[in-house]
């Protein structure tokens, strides 16, 4: 399966699928709370996606090759959890940091984001993992533009990351998206300048890393999805989907509520 690039139809299309997308998001924030549930959770995002947007909550049933169908409407990773965590019935605690992590299909076209969360009051640490691995997202999203190579973003990702004395994810990278969930290409979140392909307007594609706060080895759960960190430290994840423009990159998965860019994004897509 090759790249599929993306006319300005379909990027109207996916516009839509990831506003809903980061709308979701913004409803989360305000029922993150100590005491709340992930399944809980779950619930309000999935009777949000499926009666109010008329779309489709892409995790549910989701099965690729080799893993068991995917029970929920959205993951829920908490604290050393990296990604894919299942929601469960465990409230959430004060002191918690939690990824939420929504895929909406609107129309047939997908959209893709996560955000972390602070149950209550964070620690100053987590609080700090949070914003850097935010900080390492936007260091990816600004290297796009046409003529750049996805070499480019893993590496600004890598080594703003390493440079804060976290480590990267290697299992699990961003994926191209579109009337699929996981399109080609990878997009790693580590790598060296100036390799692997080369970008096109029209490619739409998510960045979305995972760091953590100690070694960047992880393992899987038993359940067959919830991957940990193997020295159980903590762990962050950040995603937005975007497209490549002429000029430089559009990020789809945006509302009114999206947090905005760091202060070192001066020109969003220049
Ligand atoms: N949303 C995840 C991603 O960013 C994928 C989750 S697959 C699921 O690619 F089945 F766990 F939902
Ligand atoms: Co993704
Ligand atoms: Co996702």
């Amino acid at each position: 399966m090759a790249i599929t690039f993306k006319t300005p139809a379909d990027i109207e299309m996916m516009r839509v699928a990831g506003r809903l997308t980061a709308e979701v998001l913004d409803m989360l924030a305000e029922h993150v709370k100590p005491g709340v549930t992930t399944e809980q959770l779950d619930k309000l995002a999935h009777d949000m996606i499926v009666h109010e947007q008329k779309a489709i909550p892409a995790p549910l049933n989701y099965a690729p090759n080799g893993y068991k169908p995917y029970p929920k409407s959205i993951c829920a990773s908490i604290n050393h959890q990296v990604c894919h965590g299942i929601p469960n019935d465990r409230p959430l605690k004060n002191g918690d940091i939690v990824n939420l992590d929504v895929t909406v299909i609107k129309d047939g076209w997908h959209g893709d984001s996560s955000r972390m969360y602070v149950v209550g009051e964070g620690s100053i640490a987590a609080k700090r993992l949070c914003q850097i691995t935010f900080d390492a997202m936007w260091k990816g999203i600004a290297k796009v533009r046409p003529g750049a190579r996805l070499g480019d973003i893993g590496h600004a990702i890598q080594t703003f990351a390493e440079s804060q004395g976290y480590s990267i994810v290697r299992e699990f990278c961003g994926h191209g998206i579109g009337r699929k969930f996981h399109e080609e290409p990878q997009v790693l979140h580590y790598g060296r300048p100036g390799t692997l392909e080369e970008l096109v307007p029209g490619m739409v594609f998510t960045i979305e890393p995972m760091v953590n706060a100690g070694r960047r080895e992880i393992k899987e759960m038993g359940d067959g999805w919830t991957i940990v960190t193997k020295d159980r430290s903590l762990s962050a994840q950040w995603e937005h989907t975007v497209v490549v423009t002429e000029t430089g990159y559009e990020v789809l998965t945006v509302s009114d509520r999206t947090p905005p860019p760091p202060a070192f994004i001066t020109a969003p897509g220049a």
